[in-house]
């Protein structure tokens, strides 16, 4: 059984970030939370985050979001590779240091995380974040281009690049994926938003990476091309708890929300067995669990018949998002048999 990391963020990040509130105004604050995350729907990016306030606000807004959208990759990323144990990061993009706190969550091998972004805003409030932290001797933080700061850093055993690549204009993502890999020593993870443009943006740097020698460990279980075809698109969704601060700035009364979000992990070495990748919530019926899968050999749809009873308990546990072994499907194709 291998560990799963918590979507919701550490509490002593979390308490740095309340206390980063005080004195501040929740108005104001949720003011420009409302307006940096209008420019997000609308296609636009992080430059418009300039100061303090507004570093602070994207961070209450949105970081918890990125963050649970990083730990589900990165818990996909240890049940593929169970043995991986990282001892540096690159995270590429960095903002508020939300994938360096994930990965240092996952992964407690972690000794050196070295960040990268321009946002002089976002840097700060990073390593002021990390200040209140035990981790914080681990942690370089450099400001500047990407590519330009990639082009002289290290190589590193994991390389990150969350919900960035759709920021960097379309003509220079392929270098930019090229000099992510060139650094990656073992496994590159890159996280979008689960939309149909995030996918896109995803399957082409995989396609692209792939043909440079790159073997996927999650979520595809080939690497080849990708089987869903439009208006589908791969992406998984996971639920987060909203605190009273994220709630206050947000202006929203539920106690959660479920982000959306699509990745990729690519590794060096090939992977040994891979597992089908759960990709939507199962459907729970009287008769069987039936749910759609990506295979190593395609899409199926997975009929778990109730009288078989030890696979109907497994798979009433398959959540969206899940690996699931081979031995463990009883497939039948779309349109056979009854869903339930
Ligand atoms: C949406 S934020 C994501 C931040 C963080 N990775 C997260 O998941 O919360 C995108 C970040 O990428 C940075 N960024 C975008 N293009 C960049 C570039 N060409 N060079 C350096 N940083 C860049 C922005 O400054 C911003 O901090």
């Amino acid at each position: 059984m291998t560990r799963a990391a918590s979507p919701d963020l550490p509490a002593s990040l979390r308490a740095a970030l309340e206390a980063r509130l005080h004195g501040v105004s929740r108005n104001e604050a949720a003011e420009r939370a409302g307006v940096i995350s209008k420019i997000y729907r609308d296609g636009g990016g992080s430059t418009t985050i300039a100061g303090e306030t507004d570093a602070l606000a994207y961070a209450l807004a949105r970081m918890p979001a990125t963050y649970a959208a990083d730990i589900a990759s990165l818990n996909a990323l240890v049940v593929a590779r169970p043995d991986f144990a990282p001892t540096s990061l690159l995270d590429v993009g960095a903002g508020p240091g939300t994938a360096a706190w994930a990965a240092a969550e996952a992964f407690p091998s972690l000794q050196l995380c070295t960040l990268l972004d321009s946002n002089e805003a976002l840097r700060n409030l990073a390593l002021d974040l990390f200040s209140d932290s035990s981790r914080s001797s681990h942690i370089s933080y450099q400001r500047g281009e990407a590519s330009a700061l990639l082009a002289k850093a290290d190589t590193a055993d994991l390389v990150v690049a969350s919900y960035v690549i759709g920021e960097v204009a379309e003509t220079e993502r392929r270098s930019l994926a090229r000099l992510m890999w060139e650094k990656t020593r073992d496994t590159l993870l890159v996280v979008e938003p689960g939309t149909q443009a995030g996918y896109a943006r995803i399957i082409a740097l995989r396609r692209q990476l792939i043909a440079a020698g790159a073997h996927v460990a999650a979520p595809c279980p080939h690497d080849g091309a990708c089987p869903l075809t439009p208006p589908d698109w791969c992406h998984f969704t996971q639920r987060l708890a909203r605190s009273r601060a994220h709630k206050q700035v947000k202006g929203a009364e539920v106690p959660f929300e479920d982000e959306k979000f699509a990745y990729v992990a690519l590794t060096r070495a090939a992977i040994g067995q891979r597992a089908s990748r759960v990709l939507a919530q199962p459907a729970v019926g009287k008769v069987n669990v039936s749910t759609k899968l990506c295979t190593p050999g395609g899409l199926e749809i997975a009929r778990v018949p109730r009288r078989d009873k030890a696979a109907y308990a497994e798979a009433r546990r398959w959540r969206w998002g899940d690996a699931v072994m081979e031995q463990m499907r009883i497939v039948s194709r779309p349109g056979e048999g009854r869903d339930s």
